[in-house]
């Protein structure tokens, strides 16, 4: 396996909690930090490196400007306005000024890499950061609906008493509340789910549970940073090794669908390059309404995004 450098953009919960969470995993050569916050991200490393001194291999915990990333393979944007969460629509103003002051300086400093966006709202910031890199679009992905959709498996593993890796079921559209669960392509073991006993399982509570957890969590705790640090750890390891698994995730639609110029979440095969290519469901009628609906939200955030 290569091992390679990955960046972190901005260490709040959910950066710090992803850099160790690859600490952990142990897949990646180096982990650079950067933050304005100069004492929390100085904080972080040295706590990083405490832990990764139980590591059997070498990981080099970095400090870096966001323009030093000439040699990096992949950089996180986990950056917040520092806004209290409500939706996660209310920081798009903060979080896209924070992005447009950072992409553009990576991009003149030699940005080779793929960008992974956590930062809120997703799909929105995810097709900002492609329209401010100038990348072509496989290097840009966003983490979208891959958390919503690993909640909905656990839920839905709950509720079986099956674990939720054994649960082919996901989640399509924006990483808020117009996503959806695509039923009529989820299934157990090869039975579709849409065919088991629908009031023992209750899906349609299932799935509304997965897509307000993010929020009962903020609610309790003021943020979420576990389950999304795992979630951007597992991304980084099957793009580092080339794995080509199929992941709900946040890319930019160049026909796909029927849509472009936008970004949602949508089943997708990661390589080490990025998004290798975009797998198109056929959605039935109900289904198809619910993605329409959600790219309309998507587009009209796009609207309000800093030329
Ligand atoms: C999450 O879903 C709040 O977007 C964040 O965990």
């Amino acid at each position: 396996m290569k091992l390679r450098k990955i960046m972190i953009i901005g260490v709040g919960n959910v950066g710090s909690t992803t850099a160790y969470t690859l600490v952990n995993r142990g897949f990646c050569e180096e982990i650079a930090l950067v933050d304005l916050n100069k004492e929390l991200v100085y904080g972080h490393q040295q706590d990083l490196l405490d832990a990764a001194a139980y590591r059997q291999n070498m990981v080099k915990i970095s400090l870096r400007e966001a323009n030093d990333c000439a040699d990096i393979d992949i950089a996180i944007i986990c950056v917040t306005s520092g806004l209290a969460q409500k939706s996660r629509a209310e920081e798009l103003i903060g979080t896209s000024k924070i992005v447009a002051n950072i992409v553009p300086g990576m991009m003149k400093n030699g940005f080779k890499g793929i960008f992974l966006i956590a930062t809120n709202p997703c799909d929105a910031i995810t097709y900002y950061v492609w329209k401010l890199s100038g990348l072509p679009k496989h290097r840009i992905l966003g983490t979208g609906v891959w958390l919503d959709t690993v909640r909905l498996r656990r839920l839905l593993g709950e509720s079986m008493d099956i674990g939720p890796q054994s649960i082919d079921a996901f989640i399509v559209g924006e990483h808020g509340d117009s996503q959806f669960p695509v039923w009529s392509h989820s299934s157990l073991y090869g039975i579709q789910l849409n065919q088991l006993n629908k009031t023992q399982l209750n899906f349609e509570l299932i799935g509304d549970k997965a897509r307000k957890m993010g929020f009962e969590i903020v609610n309790c705790k003021h943020c979420t940073e576990y389950g999304i640090g795992s979630t951007i750890a597992e991304i980084c390891q099957h793009i580092m090794t080339n794995s080509h698994r199929a992941l709900a995730l946040s890319c930019i639609l160049d026909g796909e669908y029927g849509y472009h110029d936008v970004a949602i979440g949508v089943p997708a095969i990661l390589d080490q390059h990025g998004i290798k290519k975009i797998i198109t469901l056929d959605f039935n009628s109900q289904e198809q309404k619910l993605f329409d609906n959600s790219i309309n939200i998507i587009k009209n955030y796009i609207t309000h995004l800093p030329k």
